[in-house]
């Protein structure tokens, strides 16, 4: 950090919210892989367009395509892939979006990192409570068939850990809602905390 200055920008945040007509915030999915983030997560940022809102999605895969191709799945990798995605995070909610950030980010002490780093309000974790079981009958990329039979090893749920939130803002316990009633759950909620403003 030394030798360097924080320049204010002329435009702030609160003007960029005020144009689009919103309380830009970071809606944090966390949960299993294949627990249902992305689908919940795109519905989410669908109705989100259709009321006329800006969001942006940052989706763990397509992240690890890109920005954190260089990172894999051992602990401090995780570590240092949330770390990332919460100060893209930040940026985009600075920018005045609401962003849709899903990633498995299975230890809490990194989505209270990414909780720290924003103002109080704007992080919205999101549970997507799948139980492994679940997740494991609908495996939808094949990934947990091969984590059983090792060709996959850190796996989340096998032999890596997940951390469930202990207090997230919402819970969506998707074995009982469709990814549609789940996501309406989620607008409501920004809704209430006044996230869209007509
Ligand atoms: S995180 O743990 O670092 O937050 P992230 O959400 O970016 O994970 O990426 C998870 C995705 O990577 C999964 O949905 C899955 O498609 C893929 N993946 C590949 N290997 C693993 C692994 N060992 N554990 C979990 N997910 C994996």
């Amino acid at each position: 950090m030394n030798n360097l200055t924080w320049h204010q920008t002329v435009l702030t945040q609160s003007l960029r919210s005020e144009q689009k007509s919103q309380k830009p915030c970071v809606i944090w999915f966390t949960g299993l892989s294949g627990s249902g983030k992305s689908t919940i997560a795109n519905q989410v940022e669908q109705k989100l367009f259709q009321l006329g809102q800006h969001s942006y999605l940052l989706d763990g895969d397509n992240i690890r395509h890109g920005l954190n191709a260089d990172l894999g799945f051992s602990a401090e990798d995780r570590v240092e892939n949330i770390r990332r995605v919460g100060e893209v995070s930040k940026l985009f909610c600075d920018a005045g979006l609401i962003v849709l950030s899903a990633f498995i980010s299975p230890y809490e002490a990194d989505r209270a990192m990414v909780r720290n780093l924003m103002n109080s309000g704007e992080f919205i974790e999101v549970f997507i409570d799948t139980p492994i079981e679940e997740c494991e009958r609908r495996d939808p990329k094949n990934l947990y068939q091969k984590a059983r039979a090792g060709e996959i090893k850190d796996f989340t749920g096998i032999d890596s850990p997940y951390e469930a939130p202990k207090k997230p803002e919402i819970i969506l316990k998707t074995q009982h809602l469709t990814p549609n009633q789940a996501a309406s759950k989620v607008i409501d909620y920004l809704m209430v905390n006044g996230n869209l403003m007509p």
